[in-house]
């Protein structure tokens, strides 16, 4: 198995959760970087972390790395990279991505077309043919410059991360499901103790709640694009999906509930916990926070509220902040964990959080306001 350095990019600010996820699979996490975690593998490595990450955008194979300013730069360099060791004759290797930032070379489409004649250069000289069918296994190529130092990638996930492959259809501003998963992460919660979405919409955070929680790994049901490169043999992807399936903690003692106004987006929200499998463990329901009470004691909300988006829907979100101040003050005991993108929350909420952390929705600047409740004594062990 070779020595690989992988790159798994995430939204920023989240990079601390994903380091810790990789780690806590067994990787060697080597660099962080602004929306980048590398990390040391093998391909093997490859199969796990496309099927367990649950905060990252996608895996990324790192190819090689060099100082470019000009385009003759930039194709020398790419063409003596060793593409031949993972591109087949048959395969497919579009410059699928491109993006460059304080750099001299700035032009994307240009950057993808060079580096694309470049790969093709290199391997004609390989394997002594003038024309490839790239009918075969699909090899994307990323290419990222940061201060004229261009790093290149072949993206191991295909289709991102994000897309379990449990949400087709959605209610109209779905999180995004490895934020969802992040906003779980940041929270103590675990088995054993009450989970609640009141604005669950299409169910996106009971759902990846219920993953985590179970031990799920969140890509069991989808396929990645290198499940059909020759250096990942099936047998290896086989090892880790059965690795992951024997990981499932079906009896753990998981208790989510998701509620929303809406009783089109709970229906939407069943049939999304059923396709991921996890339909037994979570009750949705119609409910207006207004009317969430609860008797249990040291739950969790974790929950993304409207925030407004347009002009007019302002001032109702605002009185929903309010009402939501009011409601939530019943229950003491309890932890709030609430992402918006609403500057003035607190100041309706009624309460100043514990904790703020800043975190994008997208391209979107969201908060995640963090109310500590306290920790539930620990059970008695003397009869
Ligand atoms: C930003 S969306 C949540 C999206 C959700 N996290 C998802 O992944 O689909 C906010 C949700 O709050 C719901 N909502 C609005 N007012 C409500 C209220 N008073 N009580 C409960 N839910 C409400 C909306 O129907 C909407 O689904």
């Amino acid at each position: 198995m070779a020595h690989l350095e992988l790159c798994a990019p995430c939204v920023f600010a989240l990079e601390a959760v994903v380091s810790r996820e990789i780690k806590a699979l067994g990787f060697v996490v080597n660099k962080v970087e602004d929306g980048r975690v590398y990390f040391l593998s093998d391909e093997y490595g490859i199969a796990r972390a496309n099927l367990w990450l649950r905060t990252a955008d996608r895996v990324l194979l790192k190819i090689g790395e060099f100082y470019a300013t000009s385009f003759e730069e930039l194709f020398e360099n790419t063409k003596s990279l060793p593409w031949d060791e993972w591109i087949p004759k048959e395969g497919s290797f579009p410059a699928a991505k491109a993006s460059s930032v304080r750099s001299k070379l700035f032009s994307t489409s240009d950057i993808q077309s060079i580096v694309k004649k470049a790969v093709v250069e290199k391997l004609k000289e390989k394997y002594r043919i003038n024309w490839f069918s790239e009918c075969g296994a699909s090899y994307p190529i990323h290419i990222f410059v940061f201060k004229d130092k261009v790093t290149i990638y072949l993206d191991t996930s295909g289709v991102s991360l994000h897309k379990r492959g449990y949400r087709e259809i959605g209610s109209p501003a779905p999180i995004r499901e490895t934020l969802a998963a992040a906003l779980v992460s940041l929270t103590p919660w675990k088995e054993g103790r009450l989970l609640i979405d009141p604005f669950c919409g299409s169910g996106t955070i009971p759902i990846e709640a219920a993953l985590k929680g179970l031990n799920i790994a969140p890509g069991l049901k989808r396929s990645f694009v290198s499940e059909k490169w020759f250096r990942i043999p099936e047998k290896l992807w086989d090892r880790a999906r059965q690795e992951a399936q024997d990981s499932i903690k079906y009896d753990n003692d998981i208790r989510i509930q998701g509620y929303d106004i809406d009783d089109k987006v709970i229906k939407i929200a069943r049939s999304n916990a059923k396709k991921a499998g996890v339909e037994d463990y979570i009750h949705f329901q119609q409910r207006d926070v207004r009317d969430f009470s609860s008797k249990e004691k040291y739950g969790f909300i974790v929950t993304n509220p409207p925030y407004g988006e347009r002009l007019e829907d302002i001032k109702t979100v605002e009185q929903l902040y309010k009402d939501m101040g009011k409601v939530f003050s019943t229950l003491d005991t309890w932890s709030f964990y609430i992402l918006t993108a609403h500057d003035g929350f607190e100041r309706y909420f009624g309460r100043k959080a514990d904790k703020k952390r800043k975190l994008y929705n997208g391209m979107m600047k969201t908060d995640l306001y963090q109310y500590f409740g306290p920790k539930p004594p620990k059970k008695d062990t003397i009869d």
